[in-house]
Order: C-alpha cells, then structure tokens, then sequence
C-alpha cells in the first residue's frame, strides 16, 4: 500500500506528549508517511508522562503502545540537532507540519524566525515555503508574550489549534479525549479520521 502523503510531526517538551503520540499512530493508520522530530526536552517529557525509554527508541515505543509494526516503516525520526536532515530544507516535500504539545519556548523560536534546532528551522522553512503550519499549545494561563507570538504566527499563515479537549462526544477514556483534539488537528491536514464522530452526523 503506498502511504502517499507525508507530514512533519514535532513534539516538544510541553506537557501533553500524548496528544503527539496519538497523532502519529493515526496518521500511520490512515496510510500517511510521518517525519517525526523530537525535542530533547519533548524526550523528557516523553519519559515523564508515558514511560518512554530513549534508550530503547521511539520505533519499540510506539509498537508497544499498539503501533502496526509494519506502519512503522513510514516513520523517520529525528533529534533536534540533527540539523542537516531533511525537514531542515525547503527542498524536502511535504504535506505539512505539526508541533504537538508545542512549548511556549518552540512557539517563541517559531514565531521569531529563530532556528536554532531542527523543529524552529523546519517550522521557519514551512512558512516560508507556504505549507501549512499547526502549533498545538496547551499553556495555561498565558502571558501576553506567549499571545503575541500566536499573533504573529497566524499572520505569517500559521494556525494555533490549542489543545483544549471537547466533550460534546462524551469522550470517557483519556484516549478518546486527546483525540478529540487529534480528530481537530488530521481535520486541518486534510486527512480523514475515525476517531471521534462529526456533530450532526
Ligand atoms: C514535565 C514537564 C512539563 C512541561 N510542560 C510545559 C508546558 O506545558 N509548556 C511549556 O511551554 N513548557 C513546558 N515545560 C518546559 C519546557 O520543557 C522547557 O521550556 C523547554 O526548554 C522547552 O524546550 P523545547 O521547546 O525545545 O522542547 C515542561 C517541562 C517538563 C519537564
């Protein structure tokens, strides 16, 4: 089967890593190609919040957490240091990008044009590029610092979808709540999602 689209996933280090998680697994399930990138503070909260051991790597991870092994070869992931990969460059295709949870900290590197690590430099070449952009904050309260970056992103073409859950669906695991929000995002990339049903439907 080929997997014909290919979007960048990057998780920061924000609380909320599972959001990121899930949106992984259901791109790999809906046949999509993903480049994930993470954050050394992403990893830290990815072992904080769901066991995630960089020693073993994110591949085992994520087939422990239910991931189709064979899914699993539509998955690249990099470092943020990992400057010179592909996401790094304009050339590289895709079909847009995802940084989810996205720290205050990536947020102000983004909206500042600020690319010191390969998740602000593969945001900074989506916008210059034209591509669509999703920054899935989850802070709270916010300071008008963190606001005014959200301004200045959207200007510059990019769309902030916080990670505020719904509960219209009656969602009654933690699971189907992060997919509401996950449901939200793969409605913004265009994909199609089985994870939380449409009002009205
Ligand atoms: C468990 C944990 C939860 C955190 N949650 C948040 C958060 O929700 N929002 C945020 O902006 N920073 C949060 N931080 C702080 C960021 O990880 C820190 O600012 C870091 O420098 C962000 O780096 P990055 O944007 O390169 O991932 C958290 C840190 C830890 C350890």
């Amino acid at each position: 089967m080929t997997h014909a689209r290919n979007f960048v996933v990057a998780v920061s280090g924000a609380s909320g890593v599972i959001y990121g998680v899930r949106l992984i697994a259901a791109l790999l399930e809906q046949q999509m190609t993903v480049t994930t990138i993470l954050s050394h503070a992403g990893v830290k909260v990815l072992a904080h919040e769901m066991g995630y051991d960089p020693e073993t790597g994110f591949h085992p991870f994520l087939k422990e957490y239910g991931v189709n092994p064979e899914l699993l070869s539509h998955l690249s992931v990099f470092s943020q240091e990992e400057i010179a990969a592909a996401p790094a460059s304009g050339s590289f295709r895709h079909d847009g990008m995802v940084v989810v949870p996205c720290s205050m900290k990536t947020l102000a590197g983004a909206a500042a044009g600020y690319a010191d690590n390969l998740i602000t430099r593969a945001c900074d070449v989506t916008l210059k590029e034209r591509r669509k952009m999703i920054l899935v904050p989850r802070e709270t309260p916010m300071n008008l610092i963190h606001l005014e970056n959200m301004v200045r992103l959207t200007r510059a073409g990019a769309v902030i979808l916080p990670a505020s859950p719904s509960f219209y669906s009656f969602p009654d695991t933690l699971d189907a709540l992060v997919d509401t929000v996950v449901a939200r995002i793969m409605d913004h990339l265009g994909v199609d999602q089985t994870r939380m049903p449409r009002w009205g439907e």
